[in-house]
């Protein structure tokens, strides 16, 4: 097995996912980056599978190409996600076919065929990026959608801790408040300062270096780090 570590990362074209890509380089690993729009970069450590992640195919390809380009999958992070804030009674079929596609069909096929591999190797960590809202829900944000996805993550990734425990495989969620990343236009942010206790927004960089720390934490497993200004403490 090579002895360089190699990371999938899922929407790895902006935001959180384009900071984790640099993070994971700059600690020495191989990358598959995955997205619907990615491009292959001049960097021969990172590897673009492009495709939706809510296909199994792109799942098939993103964990085959990994092994056979780098030979190993120490981590993956489960990034891709969509939000979408609408009162319960408006969302349509094709909002809920999109959050569950994106947000449990897109952690479900890659995180199983790249649990095989880490199970196989004896050793890897999965991380899910998830949201405060499943456990503080927001007066105003209604977002029963990202309740049902990001919460449905949350309950697995303690599961799956526990049942990969015994194994080598460890398995975390980083929780974030809402961050600075193109999902915001920046005329809301004024706004979005206002739903944290701390009165502002997170940066990209809270979120990678809360992976990060899951990364290099050995005893940690089934965590669900909450990275949110203080929003999971309570009512504000
Ligand atoms: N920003 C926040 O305030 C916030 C708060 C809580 C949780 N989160 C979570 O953090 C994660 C990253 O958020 P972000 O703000 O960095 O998002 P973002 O800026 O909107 O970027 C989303 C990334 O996911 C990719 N993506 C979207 N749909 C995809 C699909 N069907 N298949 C493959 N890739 C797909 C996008 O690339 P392509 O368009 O190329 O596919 C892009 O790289 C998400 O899971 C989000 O739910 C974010």
């Amino acid at each position: 097995m090579s002895s360089q570590k190699v990371a999938i990362i899922t929407g790895a074209s902006q935001g959180i996912g384009e900071g984790l890509v640099k993070a994971y380089r700059d600690r020495g690993y191989n990358v598959v980056a995955v997205s619907r729009s990615i491009k292959q970069s001049p960097d021969a450590g990172v590897h673009a599978v492009a495709g939706d992640i809510a296909n199994a195919e792109t799942a098939e390809r993103a964990v085959r190409e990994a092994v056979d380009r780098y030979g190993r999958i120490d981590t993956l992070v489960n990034n891709a996600g969509v939000f979408l804030a609408k009162p319960f009674v408006d969302f349509t079929q094709e909002d809920f076919d999109h959050n569950f596609g994106v947000n449990i069909s897109g952690f479900f096929h890659i995180t199983q065929r790249a649990a095989k591999v880490m199970l196989e190797q004896g050793a890897g960590h999965i991380v899910s990026i998830t949201t405060s809202l499943v456990n503080q829900p927001i007066a105003g944000v209604p977002a029963a959608l990202a309740s049902l996805t990001k919460g449905g993550l949350n309950s697995v990734t303690q599961e799956l801790a526990i049942e990969f425990a015994k194994t080598g495989v460890r398995v975390n969620a980083v929780s974030p408040g809402i961050i600075k990343t193109p999902m915001h236009a920046p005329e809301t942010h004024a706004a979005m300062s206002a739903l944290h206790p701390v009165g502002r927004m997170g940066e990209i960089a809270d979120i990678v270096n809360a992976v990060i720390y899951l990364e290099n934490a050995s005893f940690v497993t089934g965590e669900i780090l909450h990275v949110d200004g203080g929003q999971n403490a309570g009512r504000w």
